[in-house]
């Protein structure tokens, strides 16, 4: 049998603190330091604890080259590199340890950067709710927490500052200056088809479809995107919208046209809502969703291991979100954006896989609610406490 390390696989000396009574007691320092050595893989998902004379073998291991089992464990020992098989952190030419080795495999495949591996993988939520202390964003209570915060600019020297004329009045004034965070959505209203279409159309769409090479071609959408390679595809969920059941969605850019994942009761959709946003009630009502989803094949096919990709594709989501606030804007419509999302769930919910696949942030948008606000928003005029 033939082994080698796995790929990508970063080791962290963590501490755990705890009060060592024995210290105290005897007049000494109250805080212990017990030290773990952790390993992160992001073919495995999971961090796991291994000890030094493992950490020692995963060190002398080459990831490219494969050795003889037999030589490796002269020099490391049995138990040591069977547990190490075992945890998939090393992997073996064996059928016994297929699963960890193809799993490395589509990572190597994949062209990632290893530390944008990592920071995809273990940056990921699975079932994460607001009872795990997240609330709906208060200044107030946030002062209270951690005193006053930074300014709100960077103040350099203005000696010689060139005082720029007023801003003109502009055709996008109107977006731009009613674009909000919505957080008070009124349930019992839908979005119209043809207000839902032109949103999706004109954030997501293809407005063209550029040949680049006989059965290659690039989307040219209203965003910009890295590359030109528009990696981020729209999964819709729907819980009020009108002609459209609710449900799941893939959003087609080119054909226009919502194909259908999954249908949901509304007492399900609205639930799955809630699951999706980590249960951010205040964002979870809104009747037309978008997780969006970056390909990672598309955009590492140009950036190979590349610093700045998985940077890129966040931009991407940033600026598709910001079109779609202005979309929504336009229709009278408030919008949110958000990557406070379970977005391992997600993977999941969409038989997507998050070595192939990142779910980096949920949009939505509907009418706002007519009753009384109960959740913040920085709306142009008011001058209300947030
Ligand atoms: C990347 C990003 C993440 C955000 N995440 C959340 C979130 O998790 N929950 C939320 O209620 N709002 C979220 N927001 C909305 C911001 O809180 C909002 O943009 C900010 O308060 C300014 O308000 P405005 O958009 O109305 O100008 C997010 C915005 C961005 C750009």
């Amino acid at each position: 049998m033939k082994i080698r390390r796995c790929a990508v696989l970063y080791i962290e000396s963590r501490e755990n603190l705890s009060i060592d009574w024995r210290a105290v007691l005897a007049g000494g320092s109250a805080l212990a330091a017990n030290m773990q050595w952790v390993a992160m893989a992001p073919h495995l998902d999971q961090e796991l604890n291994i000890n030094a004379a493992e950490l020692a073998a995963l060190g002398a291991a080459s990831q490219t080259v494969w050795s003889e089992r037999a030589e490796v464990e002269q020099r490391h020992g049995a138990d040591c590199i069977a547990r190490l098989l075992e945890l998939g952190l090393l992997l073996s030419d064996d059928e016994t340890h297929t699963a960890a080795r193809e799993r490395d495999e589509t990572l190597r495949a994949t062209h990632w950067r290893p530390l944008s591996a990592l920071a995809h993988t273990f940056g990921r939520w699975r079932e994460v709710s607001s009872e795990n202390g997240m609330e709906a964003p208060s200044f107030q209570s946030l002062l209270e927490q951690f005193g006053e915060p930074p300014p709100p600019t960077l103040d350099l020297p203005a000696d010689g500052a060139l005082k720029l004329p007023v801003a003109a009045a502009g055709r996008m004034d109107e977006q731009l200056l009613q674009r909000y965070t919505g957080r008070n959505f009124d349930l019992q209203a839908s979005v119209p088809l043809d207000v839902a279409a032109r949103l999706l159309h004109r954030a997501f769409g293809a407005q063209e479809v550029r040949m680049v090479g006989p059965h290659a071609s690039v989307l040219k959408k209203t965003s910009p995107s890295g590359g030109g390679l528009h990696p981020i595809e729209a999964f819709v969920l729907v819980q009020r919208v009108d002609g459209v059941a609710p449900g799941l969605y893939h959003y087609h850019p080119i054909e226009h046209e919502l194909r259908p994942l999954r249908s949901l009761g509304s007492a399900e959709a609205a639930a799955l809502a809630r699951e999706i946003l980590a249960d951010q009630h205040w964002l979870a009502d809104a009747p037309l969703q978008v997780l969006m989803v970056g390909r990672m094949e598309r955009s590492f096919w140009k950036y190979r291991n590349h610093q700045k990709a998985y940077r890129a594709l966040a931009l991407d989501a940033g600026h598709l979100s910001q079109t779609f606030y202005l979309l929504a804007s336009e229709a009278g419509m408030p919008a949110f954006v958000t990557a406070a999302i379970n977005d391992a769930d997600i993977e999941k919910m969409l038989g997507l896989d998050h070595l192939r696949h990142a779910v980096v942030a949920v949009c939505g948008c509907g009418p706002a609610s007519k009753g009384e606000r109960t959740t913040v928003e920085l709306r142009y005029g008011e001058t209300d406490a947030i």
